[in-house]
């Protein structure tokens, strides 16, 4: 995925972005420094908008002169710092509704709101700039460049923002560090784990600071100890702050978000514990 012109922000999105710093950070934003408790207060709280907001989401595609619905009305609404996991049966549509959630494709109807703007509605332009902004992608398939090192690999989500390259190779080598990978920099994918190729894609998802990280079947293709050492990264990504919404067959997985939902016939489901 390519940040494309992330270096000239619409206007609108960078007071969206400003308010959701609010929304990421409610205690540090609403409570006075000389307040007792780190809480927010109820007033707070009810400020607290979801990330996204989803009501009727449908999506169908049209192949060979039939249609077919994989998304027949998805309700939902996600909170920042939320940690859920998303399971179902193949072929249910969880790929596809990921899609939606990063602003890749649109839904064919409904409402999918993301930091308040409306991305079934939004012109291409702003869904551009909402997927450069504000969110950041991991696949199954860790999707590295094999001819780039680390470092390359990472840079390529800080192209087109405008920054300078000694500042893009801080970025770099801070997004390597929070994964684990700070001695790695000059390796190639073939000369890393697969967990390590994963720990290398997530630190391109959150180089530029997205505030949603969606990953579709991050530990997949991994080993039961890799997958273990993937989602105690997550889980400390989210810790700090990090919506996460995961794709997974794997219930060890689901067990460990907040939340877990399922895509059955087209609908999410909450799973209760
Ligand atoms: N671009 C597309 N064009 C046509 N049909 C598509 C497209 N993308 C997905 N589909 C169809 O939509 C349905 C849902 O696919 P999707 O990839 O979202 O499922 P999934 O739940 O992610 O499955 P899996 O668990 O196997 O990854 C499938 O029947 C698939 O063939
Ligand atoms: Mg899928």
């Amino acid at each position: 995925m390519s940040p494309l012109d992330a270096a000239q922000p619409d206007p609108r999105l960078t007071t969206d972005s400003e308010r959701n710093e609010t929304q990421m950070n409610p205690t540090a934003q609403a409570v006075p420094e000389t307040a007792v408790s780190p809480e927010p207060t109820p007033a707070a709280r009810s400020r607290i908008e979801p990330i996204y907001v989803l009501e009727g989401v449908t999506k169908s595609y049209r192949m060979q002169g039939r249609t077919l619905t994989p998304l027949t009305g998805v309700d939902i609404s996600i909170m920042p710092g939320e940690f859920a996991t998303i399971q179902g049966p193949t072929g249910g549509g969880k790929s596809t509704l990921l899609q939606l959630l990063g602003a890749l494709d649109r839904p064919s109807s409904g409402v999918l709101r993301l930091d308040g703007i409306d991305l079934a509605a939004a012109r291409d332009g702003v869904l551009t700039r909402m997927r450069a902004a504000q969110i950041g992608f991991v696949f199954q398939s860790f999707n590295l460049i094999p001819t780039l090192t680390a470092n390359e690999n990472v840079n390529v989500a800080l192209e087109g923002r405008g920054m300078t390259a000694s500042t893009r190779t801080e970025r770099v080598a801070e997004a390597l560090a929070k994964v684990g990978l700070a001695d790695r920099g000059g390796h190639r994918p073939s000369e890393l784990s697969g967990g390590q190729q994963q720990r290398v894609a997530i630190a391109r998802a959150i180089v530029a600071g997205p505030k949603v990280l969606l990953a579709d079947e991050p530990t997949g293709n991994l080993d039961e100890s890799m997958r273990d050492e993937i989602l105690e990264l997550l889980e400390g990504l989210n810790r700090e702050g990090l919506t996460i919404v995961a794709v997974t067959h794997d219930s060890a997985v689901a067990k460990r978000a907040h939340r877990r939902l399922r895509l059955d016939g087209g609908r999410l489901h909450e799973v209760r514990r």
